[in-house]
């Protein structure tokens, strides 16, 4: 069996869309991403307004670059999933409403998406075919860790995503970030730093030339819950610490050790919190994914403590399917095709996008 499915992604600052083929793996044939990155860096964060108007001038041009790249037309598809939750609900709404017109058009059926199983399917996608599926490679039972600007969490996945139930999310969820998510920490510390939004890959950058052990920063105590997280109190160390720096000497010659200092305090509670639900569960592999996962510490951190360190196979999407892209969107549409859950046009006409993630 195969299927083309175009995947369409606007929940935050992102406007994507992908053609996937689904055929013994999944393999996205195109991937087109106009990234506002630009558009919110003034402001030092995203804001919603600006992003649904940049939304709704890109989002005709994505689609029609992702079916070009791809050599195929709307006629060809199987189906069109798109992320109908969580996200900001203007930015959302675009998407929703150009995935039901041009389904509509074309009377193909529709797959509303979550956007945090997009990011759990995007360890699933692969650019070549001549690479055994990672439907084999990937054993179970595995943990993942969901590392993003808005969220982070520890699912525990029994099953093939063939097998995903719609209420999987909740099911799977181990434990999770009570305030800040990792890449809002990451995000919110550059901020203080000084360097541009989003911060994270600058924060990645700068730490390489810092010393982690250089500054001595907060890590929450495990009152918080066996596999939760708590990042709001790093905010506030660093903003002190910097405080203390700026009255002795210049920031500018510590700040990659302040990075660098920071972002073990991301990372440790990241990882013993990852260790621990691997060996209680006896976890045969673990999924890495959100757009944090990009970080390069994390990545050597993981391959030295879980896969050369315990023999446990650490699977993370390739860059390019870190951060928010439609192909993990179309990725997890095409599991739900298969699952039977895609729904008619006359079904669609009514879909709504919900802000929250409890829908
Ligand atoms: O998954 P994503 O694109 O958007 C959400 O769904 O939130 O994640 C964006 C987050 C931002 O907080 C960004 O700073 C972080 O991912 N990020 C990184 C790196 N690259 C992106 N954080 C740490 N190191 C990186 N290299
Ligand atoms: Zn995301």
């Amino acid at each position: 069996m195969s299927a083309l499915i175009l995947g369409i992604e606007t929940s935050c600052d992102e406007c994507s869309a992908s053609v996937l083929l689904d055929h013994q793996g999944l393999y996205p044939l195109s991937v087109s991403t106009f990234s506002q990155i630009k558009l919110h860096q003034p402001y030092g964060g995203v804001v919603p307004e600006v992003a649904s108007r940049n939304h709704l001038e890109q989002i005709d041009i994505v689609v029609q670059e992702a079916l070009m790249q791809a050599k195929v037309s709307a006629s060809d598809l199987d189906a069109i999933a798109v992320t109908n939750r969580p996200g900001l609900i203007g930015a959302l709404l675009v998407g929703v409403t150009a995935a039901k017109a041009i389904g509509y058009v074309h009377q193909k059926p529709l797959i509303p998406v979550h956007h945090l199983e997009g990011h759990l399917m995007s360890p699933f996608l692969s650019d070549s075919k001549s690479e055994p599926s990672l439907f084999q490679r990937i054993k179970y039972p595995a943990i993942a860790l969901l590392v993003s600007g808005g969220h982070t969490q520890i699912h525990l996945i029994h099953n093939s995503p063939r097998t995903w139930k719609p209420d999987f999310l909740k099911t799977s969820l181990l434990g999770y970030s009570l305030d800040d998510a990792a890449g809002e920490a990451f995000d919110k510390t550059a901020k203080i730093l000084g360097f541009p939004y989003p911060g994270g890959k600058w924060m990645d950058e700068a730490s390489q030339k810092g010393n982690a052990q250089g500054y001595k920063l907060p890590r929450a105590s495990k009152a918080i819950g066996e596999f939760n997280f708590s990042f709001s109190g790093l905010k506030t160390a660093t903003l002190q610490l910097v405080d203390r720096i700026k009255k002795t000497q210049s920031l500018e010659g510590q700040t990659h050790h302040i990075a660098a200092s920071v972002q073990e305090a991301i990372l440790d509670p990241l990882l013993s919190n990852l260790i621990l639900a691997v060996q209680k569960y006896s976890a045969q592999s673990v999924l890495l994914v959100g757009g944090v996962a990009a970080n390069s510490r994390l990545r050597l951190r993981l391959k030295n403590e879980l896969s050369d360190g315990l023999g446990i196979p650490v699977f993370f999407p390739d860059l390019k399917y870190c951060t928010d892209n439609a192909a993990m969107i179309a990725a997890a549409g095409a599991v739900r095709l298969c699952q039977g859950e895609a729904l008619p046009p006359q079904d669609y006409l009514t879909l709504n996008a919900f802000a929250s993630s409890e829908h």
